[in-house]
């Protein structure tokens, strides 16, 4: 900061409280200039997450977020975390105030293993590390494993809180399309038979993906499991929602299905218990642990003890099974409060998927739609998705979005999803007016395919014509 920077600021905070926006933006153009230069290359790749990137807009209480995936944490009984803390305090505040060892503390080792055994997961606490947050093993394992240009596989679309990780390490990923039954196996194969290098890893999310909201069924588990055997490819198999099933009958994991051989599993208590714990975890091979654990202790040293100890208080004080079933209740009814409410209100030429699980529905729109700039339109609304091509690596996705339904009530969803309709149906008219073949296009459209339950098959975003293989962004 220059002096010149300095009597700014102070002229702005004297004079209105806070610095005027006009000199915050010069002092920023200004900065900008002056560490260009200093940056690492790979920070040229680094991608903000488009979650991240509306957290500032979507804050906004007269704004209605379907953006986050932010689990509704005002349904947990407080008397049950007053009870947690004080326990903390009275019994062990002094450990609850220290570092902890890297790989986590044992009792919290045995809370997860828990959580697993209810996924059908028989794990030895032995064979995991604690991390802070799911993010933090995505973040941990592309760490140890990806060297720049490396191939990454992960579906179409993907987690769009993993894009940004894939990027800065500057990974060449490789987005596998799915459908209704999750990611195209076939095509996967496909894939693995062309690369003349083999993809570090296959990254997944089988169950009630994020964004997608579709399930991978059994026999393509079966398949991809086979397959990384074969070929001798690791998966990260990332499940952090397969606890919140609405309907249906419980999928093996993949980890269940090859015995953790190549396999790697990521689980997390920021959908069953709090995000704001910031607690995950990874189960992996030995050798892949040990150096796991060294990126963790360059990353942060150990995650959080104070929260590991109310994993621990809160396991052992209640039964966490129930809060998580009454978690499924909530959100099973706002899930089927905004498949209707999209429905009624959005045109016949969209698609969404029926997840029977997690925490969303994947809504895709006709290709002259670019849902990034119906975020700004929505937002005049105040109302907010999550744009499709935040969930891709290779510039495909932008018709679609991603709505969430589990951290809105009835009202805010079927509200929400009105605005978002209307936008949508004001551009859906527009195009129709201009060019007249959105009529042209109803009249040859077959109309939507009935499913089981009520829903319509989605059609998942295809590459379109001309666009090469996915690339390193
Ligand atoms: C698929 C997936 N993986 C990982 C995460 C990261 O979760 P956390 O770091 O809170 O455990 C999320 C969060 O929404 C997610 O949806």
């Amino acid at each position: 900061m220059t002096i010149d920077d300095d009597s700014q600021r102070g002229r702005g905070a004297a004079e209105g409280g806070e610095v005027s926006s006009m000199s915050r933006a010069r002092s920023t153009k200004r900065d900008l200039e002056r560490y260009a230069g200093l940056f690492a290359s790979r920070t040229r790749v680094m991608k903000s997450s488009a979650m991240r990137e509306m957290m500032a807009v979507i804050a906004r209480p007269e704004v209605i977020s379907l953006a986050g995936g932010l689990p509704d944490t005002g349904s947990f009984p407080r008397d049950t975390f007053a009870q947690v803390t004080a326990r903390i305090a009275q019994e062990s505040c002094a450990a609850a105030l220290q570092y902890g060892p890297t790989e986590g503390l044992e009792s919290a080792h045995q809370c997860i293993a828990q959580v697993m055994a209810a996924e059908s997961i028989h794990v030895d606490p032995e064979d995991l590390i604690v991390t802070t947050g799911g993010q933090q093993a995505i973040d941990l394992v592309t760490r140890i494993l990806v060297d720049p240009g490396d191939y990454v596989i992960a579906e179409a679309p993907t987690y769009p809180g993993a894009a940004p990780v894939f990027s800065s390490y500057e990974a060449n990923v490789i987005q596998i399309e799915m459908d209704d039954d999750g990611m195209r196996v076939d095509l996967l194969e496909e894939t693995l038979d062309r690369l003349e290098r083999k993809p570090k890893f296959i990254y997944t999310v089988p169950t009630f993906h994020n964004p997608a909201g579709v399930t991978m069924s059994l026999p393509r588990r079966k398949r991809l499991v086979e397959l990384a055997q074969q070929h001798e490819i690791l998966v990260l198999e990332d499940n952090p929602y397969g606890l919140l099933r609405y309907e249906g009958v419980p999928l093996p994991t993949l980890r269940e299905l090859d015995g953790g051989v190549y396999v790697m599993y990521l689980g997390t208590f920021s959908k069953i218990l709090s995000p704001g714990i910031r607690l995950g975890w990874l189960v992996a091979p030995a050798p892949i642990l040990e150096k796991v654990n060294l990126g963790k202790q360059a990353a942060d040293l150990c995650s959080s003890t104070l929260s590991q100890l109310m994993v621990e208080a809160y396991f052992e004080q209640t039964r966490w099974r129930d809060y998580v079933e009454s978690l499924t209740e909530i959100y099973r009814a706002r899930r089927d409060t905004m498949l209707d409410a999209l429905a009624e209100h959005f045109p016949p030429e969209a698609e969404w998927t029926r997840p029977q699980g997690g925490l969303f529905i994947w809504v895709t729109l006709p290709d002259f739609i670019d849902t990034t700039d119906l975020l700004a339109r929505a937002l005049r609304e105040n109302v907010a998705f999550v744009p499709g091509a935040g969930a891709y690596l290779d510039g495909r996705g932008q018709s679609s979005m991603r709505l969430n339904f589990s951290a809105s009530s009835d009202d805010d969803i079927r509200e929400g999803v009105r605005r978002i309709g209307k936008v949508v149906g004001e551009q859906v008219a527009l195009y129709g007016t201009l060019t007249g073949e959105a009529r042209r296009e109803r009249e040859r459209a077959p109309g939507p395919v009935e499913v089981e339950g009520g829903g319509r098959i989605v059609q998942l975003p295809s590459r379109r014509p001309g666009e090469g293989r996915a690339h390193r962004s």
